[in-house]
């Protein structure tokens, strides 16, 4: 994909839905009983391997595009598998699914892409393990592929050192069929859309301030789940509308669930022109409207426990901080480094290749804004989050910008590049 400068961008768009909710929804759908309708699910690549691996287990869902509706099979309905159960290129299909694999009555193997293949599954395969599971790396590296021998679990209480909800959604998933309680502790509090959704589905949860404690379950219970717009998807279009002249883009119906919303955080710390107005309570997943415009940015400090609630959208954020006075300074975010591509390395190294002025640092990087970009060949590294980022950026440089492996936005947001395009005009 080749891109060139814009000179402005103009109106509305809606981005997908939720990625975090919309695979909570297929694996939740499917432990319950009835049947669970889903509106504004995601049809990316991710949330589709979701949906393929529990068919793989006999559950019974029907894509019809913007609605899935899922045959729930019961907390003890699901089938052994008789193939791989392949995640593709998502993360949390693997580690949200592992919870809930290491419970069954019968054995699995997971495996996906390059990608995954790299990624590191010890932080789950240890708490899984203290509560019994029988959970392997085939080739003991502590990377996929997996073998789980479904075992009877037993509860336990877990200090994460990480604060990754996929991490705490695997012990939440398999606190459900533990012995007793099981709860978690984050060193800071992650995105809480499983908890949220437990709740839902009739899951005693409870949450006090970073610990989370789920009693096993016998039954959940089919709910209608309505998926708000991605902010890790908006994110690329408040980016590009305070970084472009002569810009206005409001965002519809985005999920502003306040473990996410770092991101309208920064911008209000860097002085962005923006407004975000409620479009729905603040019970469950609260949603607004957002609208950027053209902005005079200053550089911040981005670290502490903000990061968690941001850490998709780092990328979209150092493009911002290129185009801001002053110095931005992103630490405390080393779980960069093990995302679909190491984040800092791809982000710097680009960003470098583009004229800015931006250095790596062990947790994060610091960057040096109001350099010119210039055009360059980014390697995306078949990051989604990378080639929709350089996309943002590629829009504000100047000469032409190569995207290679562009097409990896399918990912998260298969229309991305017509949604931007259809603002240009
Ligand atoms: C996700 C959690 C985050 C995030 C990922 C989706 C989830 O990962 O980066 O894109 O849906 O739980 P970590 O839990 O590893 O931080």
């Amino acid at each position: 994909m080749k891109l060139t400068r814009v000179n402005s961008l103009k109106g509305e768009v809606t981005v997908p839905g939720d990625k975090s909710i919309s695979h909570r929804s297929i694996m939740l759908g499917s432990l319950a009983k009835g049947d669970t309708e889903v509106y504004g699910f995601l049809q990316g690549a991710d949330c589709l391997s979701s949906i393929d691996c529990f068919r793989k287990m006999g559950v019974e869902i029907e894509n019809k595009g913007d609605i899935v509706v899922i045959h729930g099979r019961g907390l003890r309905g699901l089938q052994a598998p008789t193939d791989t159960l392949d995640v593709g290129n998502s993360g949390t299909t693997t580690r949200l699914m592992s919870g809930i694999l290491a419970a069954q009555q019968f054995a699995s193997r997971v495996n996906g892409d390059e990608s995954i293949q790299k990624r590191p599954m010890k932080r789950i395969m240890t708490p899984l393990s203290m509560m019994g599971a029988d959970i392997v790396s085939e080739l003991g590296n502590d990377c996929a592929p997996l073998i789980i021998n479904g075992k009877a679990l037993k509860g336990i209480h877990y200090d994460s050192p990480v604060a990754s909800a996929q991490v705490k959604s695997a012990i939440l998933f398999a606190g459900l069929y533990a012995d007793g309680e099981t709860s978690v502790t984050e060193p800071a509090v992650s995105r809480n859309h499983t908890e949220l959704m437990f709740e839902e589905f009739g899951v005693d949860i409870r949450c006090e301030d970073k610990t989370v404690t789920v009693k096993p379950a016998t039954e959940l219970y089919a709910k209608k789940v309505v998926v708000p717009g991605d902010i890790s998807s908006a994110a690329y279009f408040m980016v590009a509308g305070a970084i472009t002249p002569n810009s206005q883009i409001t965002i519809k119906n985005v999920g502003i669930n306040p473990t996410r919303d770092g991101i309208v955080k920064v911008f209000e710390m860097m002085g962005a022109d923006m407004k975000v107005e409620k479009t729905s309570g603040d019970v469950g997943e609260p949603t607004a409207d957002i609208t950027v415009s053209t902005s005079n940015l200053k550089g911040c400090v981005v670290g502490g426990d903000i990061i968690p609630t941001l850490i998709d959208e780092i990328p979209a954020i150092a493009i911002l901080a290129c185009f801001a006075d002053g110095e931005t300074i992103i630490k405390d975010a080393q779980e960069l480094k093990v995302k679909e591509s190491n984040r800092i390395d791809v982000m710097v190294n680009n960003l470098k290749a583009m004229g800015a002025d931006i250095e790596a640092t062990d947790d994060g990087m610091i960057i040096r804004g109001g350099k010119t970009l210039h055009g360059a060949v980014i390697d995306s590294k078949l990051d989604h989050r990378i080639a929709m980022s350089f996309a943002v950026a590629a829009m504000n440089a100047e000469g032409e910008t190569e995207i290679l492996g562009s097409e990896c936005v399918d990912i998260s947001y298969p229309k991305f590049y017509e949604d931007m395009k259809m603002l240009t005009e």
